[in-house]
């Protein structure tokens, strides 16, 4: 019966031409190229053999540059179910990743293990369960550190500028938690919509109380080790019904269940929004944001008493100790942002990063999704943080003529 209604379904939308845009078939680069910009694909192997792929756009619009020119380096980290797409959604003027690639930036953009682009290992691939087998923890441990060294090998830097969202600030929280080594390469975080406990996600309580999340649980625990993403086909015809203009509305709804508000959405773009997130990650890590949600705890994976102890030593998983968190720290958030909740950020990342926190600027009517698909953000938020870290390269140009004006 259901196939029944699928296969008619997808007879329907062969039989009409389809309006789906270009871009939802396109990679990052790609898009990049249809703007205008300049795009490179570099692989990086992890340290645990999964290799990764980062997109990067050097040089301005329709130009073409000196790639090995010494640039502040912006280090563009994604959030859940979402990948590299999440910086480049609307128009170029309006995006992330190209307003940084205008401003002079050298614009690195991650992809997540698990995401589309980065879908490969040297032992197994993802079909093998054992690729699905990771969390957030492991995109800290291992990708942030190999995508960090890597960017900063090829351009010969010492140290690069951080931007993440969501998810993305966790990564780099985490990191910067555990690992002072590490910390000296990221000159600034830049914390979108950051979440380090996630005590209060206002819409999914809202919506359907505390039973939902064991109801969740209980649901993703019986199919772990495998990839959660929508079947590519599927993801397409939702794309090309949202984009239809009735559909729209409904389709905005839908995000807007997650992520608070939608009005700062490009309407007609949902359907391109929709092609490309949500972006496949691990069944695993949606069980590991639960846990933190139950525990009101930022700590490692909990495989239960006996698997902590094998893992970790220890019968509880490690907790994150944010107050070791030095790094120069700039938190961007707002009010109507339910899934960084504003209690959350003022108990767990203000009161313990006290020394770190460099700037802590609240946006008007922001939800989660705005940071990066809002196309005011290009007018609110980029424009103060170019600004913030273009003054800080020049003063830290001018230190090393300094430097080297006292052995000449
Ligand atoms: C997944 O990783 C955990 C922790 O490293 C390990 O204990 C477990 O055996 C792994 N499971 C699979 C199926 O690879
Ligand atoms: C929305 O996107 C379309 C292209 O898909 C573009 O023509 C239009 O100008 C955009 N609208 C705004 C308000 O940016
Ligand atoms: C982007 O460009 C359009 C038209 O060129 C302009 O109307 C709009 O204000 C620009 N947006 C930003 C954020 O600069």
């Amino acid at each position: 019966m259901r196939i029944n209604i699928f296969v008619t379904l997808l007879f329907l939308f062969r039989s009409e031409t389809l309006a789906i845009d270009e871009e939802c078939y396109m990679t990052v680069p790609e898009i990049g190229k249809r703007f205008g910009y300049d795009s490179e694909v570099h692989l990086v192997r992890t340290t645990d053999e999964y290799i990764l792929e980062l997109h990067r756009f050097p040089c301005k619009n329709n130009e073409k540059c000196d790639t090995k020119s010494k640039r502040p380096i912006v280090f563009l980290q994604h959030g859940l179910l979402a990948d590299g797409f999440s910086w480049i959604p609307n128009l170029a003027n309006q995006s992330a990743g190209f307003v940084f690639a205008d401003a002079g930036f050298d614009v690195w953009i991650a992809n997540s293990r698990g995401t589309p682009a980065s879908q490969k290992h040297i032992g197994y691939g993802p079909e093998n369960q054992k690729f699905w087998n990771f969390t957030w923890q492991q995109m800290s441990e291992y990708d942030l550190t190999s995508s960090v060294d890597y960017v900063l090998k090829e351009t010969k830097q010492k140290f690069l500028y951080y931007l993440g969202h969501s998810q993305g600030t966790m990564i780099m929280f985490s990191r910067l938690a555990e690992n002072p080594e590490f910390a000296k390469k990221i000159r600034h975080f830049h914390a979108l919509a950051p979440v380090a406990t996630v005590s209060h996600i206002g819409g999914l309580f809202g919506l359907f109380g505390k039973q939902f999340l064991t109801y969740a649980e209980i649901l993703l625990g019986r199919l772990p080790y495998s990839p959660l993403s929508i079947p590519r086909p599927i993801q397409k015809m939702i794309s090309y019904m949202c984009s239809k203009f009735l559909m729209q509305s409904i389709c905005t709804l839908d995000i807007g269940f997650i992520d608070g508000n939608e009005k700062q959405f490009n309407q007609s773009r949902v359907g391109v929004y929709l092609c490309h997130t949500p972006a496949a990650t691990s069944v695993k890590d949606l069980q590991h944001w639960i846990q933190l949600v139950e525990s009101q705890n930022v700590a490692k994976f909990d495989y239960g008493p006996v698997g902590n102890q094998l893992e970790y030593g220890q019968p509880t998983p490690p907790v994150y100790d944010l107050t070791q968190i030095k790094t120069p720290t700039y938190l961007y958030w707002s009010g109507d942002d339910i899934l960084a909740d504003t209690q959350d950020i003022r108990d767990s990342i203000l009161s313990k990063m006290n020394k770190a926190i460099a700037g802590s600027i609240e946006l008007p009517h922001y939800s989660h999704m705005d940071f990066v698909f809002g196309i005011n953000a290009a007018k609110d938020l980029y424009p103060g943080i170019i600004k913030t870290i273009q003054d800080d390269f020049d003063k830290y140009r001018i230190s090393q003529m300094h430097k080297l004006n006292k052995y000449f």
